[in-house]
């Protein structure tokens, strides 16, 4: 693996928004690799499955409502530092709070709301990739290594 993993969710309201495309340029502009990646759905299961260290906090019947309302986009992402650069590169939970120029403060309406999803240790980070995806549906960071030319160019 070329660095670390982290996890991350494109949520409903910037799916809907059509952000997926600007959300994933500035992860790969970031330096980030997409090792993983699917549009999916969550049930009400599904979400109160996922998101259970929040069960029982004021919002987490918004949380589960809001994360089972549309598509989303999961992916895996591999960078040295993954975890703490992609938590730095997306800003706060609050938009109002978030840094310039944060996916966050692009792209988050409130806290609930908030554009992306970010995992917040390398233990959670494999857990949750694992919560979407097989072994075989992370692909090695190396993939894009370029053949050899006489592989490429043979006509
Ligand atoms: P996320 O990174 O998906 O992880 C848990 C989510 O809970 C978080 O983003 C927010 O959407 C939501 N959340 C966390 N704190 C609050 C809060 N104080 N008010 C509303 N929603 C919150």
């Amino acid at each position: 693996m070329a660095g670390n993993r982290t996890f991350t969710i494109i949520k409903p309201n910037a799916v809907g928004n059509r952000n997926i495309g600007d959300i994933c340029a500035m992860i790969e502009k970031a330096g980030f690799r997409i090792v993983a990646m699917k549009m999916t759905y969550l049930s009400r299961n599904d979400a109160e499955k996922f998101y259970h260290v929040h069960r029982g906090k004021f919002f987490f019947r918004n949380l589960y409502l809001f994360m089972t309302s549309g598509p989303i986009v999961v992916m895996v992402l591999e960078k040295e530092n993954a975890v703490e650069d992609y938590r730095t590169l997306i800003g706060k939970t609050n938009p109002e709070l978030a840094e310039e120029g944060t996916i966050r403060k692009l792209y988050a309406q409130s806290k609930t709301r908030n554009a992306v999803h970010a995992s917040d240790s390398d233990e959670n980070a494999a857990w949750e990739a694992s919560f979407f995806f097989n072994d075989k549906e992370i692909m090695d960071a190396d993939y894009c290594l370029p053949l050899p030319e006489d592989e490429i160019d043979s006509d």
